[in-house]
């Protein structure tokens, strides 16, 4: 296994971070806890979770399957969204202070722990003064609760302002980054992987297979006529509402055929190779699933294929025009 590093931080991690959003709700107890025992025979040592996912059990299920070895993994959990707990009553969103606060109690009683190692914000929160939410953050770092402050879906402006504030008051900083990406969903190429790079961040992407997208499932099919998330979910309907998205797919299959490989290997194994991602965060409702993305932990994938792959859907547009003098003048 070859470990990486998250940021500046010193802590290794596995190539590969599991993502438990399935855990409680697609998978039940008993898949969750193969899924997670097979992880850790991989040296998966890294598991992400939410408070929302699954209302809780997420948590509830990561916490009960960590107990035993909680020393030998790391684990985040976020906020903003709040499972629906009527004891917040009308301050169920947000990041506020006490948003926060709340949140992290329950989310540690939920995993039986007494420390997060990442604690995301898991939205932009318009409402929320950014000084608050970070020095709240810092009050858990130094608490001994939370070990490093986290941000997950926020754009490069956001993030960027958040470790000012944090810096000019010697609060606790940011130090891992979590954005979708995929073939198909590239925008964090353009300023958030030259940010974290700049920053030295981690940065943990979700979504590898672009919700299922990408295993080629989908296809010319309906969504009725196929079991999977984008039968039932209309955000990510919404997400891969593109019909280029599934012919890519397709395309990503028949290269797939062509290596002997699942396009699941593939799809996860392009994000592995870009040098500003530290893991993809992978997602399975059970064992079957699983299997191809951790192929990826032994796939070479060659600088040829690699391009090949990055070839098929366009990469966004560079943060700033005339990238291509500066250049010139490096
Ligand atoms: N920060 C955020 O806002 C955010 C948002 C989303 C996710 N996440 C994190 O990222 C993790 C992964 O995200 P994701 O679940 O969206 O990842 P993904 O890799 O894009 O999608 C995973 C889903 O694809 C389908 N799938 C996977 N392997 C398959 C296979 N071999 N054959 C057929 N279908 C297969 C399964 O869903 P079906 O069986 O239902 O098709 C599986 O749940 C989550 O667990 C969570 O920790 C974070």
């Amino acid at each position: 296994m070859k470990w990486k590093m998250i940021g500046d931080t010193g802590l290794k991690v596995s190539p590969l971070c599991m993502g438990v959003m399935t855990f409680g709700s697609d998978s039940d107890e008993d898949t969750s806890a193969k899924v997670y025992a097979r992880c850790r025979e991989a040296g998966i040592n890294f598991f992400d979770c939410a408070n929302v996912y699954a209302g809780g059990n997420s948590e509830m299920i990561l916490g009960s399957l960590i107990k035993p070895e909680r020393d030998k993994v790391i684990i985040t959990s976020k906020m903003t969204f709040g499972p629906r707990d009527p004891a917040m009553g009308l301050q169920g969103y947000g990041s506020s202070r006490s948003q926060i606060m709340h949140h992290v109690e329950h989310s540690l009683q939920r995993l039986d722990s007494d420390h997060l190692d990442f604690y995301f914000l898991h939205h932009f929160d318009v409402n929320t003064a950014q000084e608050d939410s970070m020095r709240a953050m810092d009050d858990l770092v130094r608490a001994g609760k939370v070990r490093y402050p986290a941000i997950s879906n926020f754009a490069a402006w956001q993030i960027m302002k958040a470790i000012g504030i944090c810096q000019h008051h010697g609060w606790a900083k940011p130090r891992l980054l979590q954005p979708m990406y995929s073939l198909l969903k590239r925008q964090a190429e353009s300023e958030i992987f030259p940010l974290a790079q700049s920053e030295k961040l981690g940065v943990i992407t979700y979504s590898p297979l672009a919700g299922g997208v990408l295993t080629g499932k989908y296809g010319q099919k309906q969504f009725s006529e196929v079991d999977g998330r984008l039968k039932t979910s209309r955000p990510y309907q919404r997400r891969y509402a593109d019909m280029r998205d599934y012919q890519v797919a397709a395309t990503l299959g028949q290269i797939a055929q062509q290596q002997g490989v699942h396009p699941v290997t593939l799809a996860i194994a392009w994000i592995m190779a870009n040098p500003a991602v530290t893991c993809p965060i992978i997602g399975a409702r059970n064992l079957e699933q699983l299997q191809p993305a951790l192929a990826a932990l032994d796939f070479a994938l060659s600088d040829e294929l690699y391009k090949e792959l990055s070839s098929l859907t366009p990469a966004p547009a560079l943060a700033t025009d005339r990238e291509d003098e500066r250049a010139l003048h490096r």
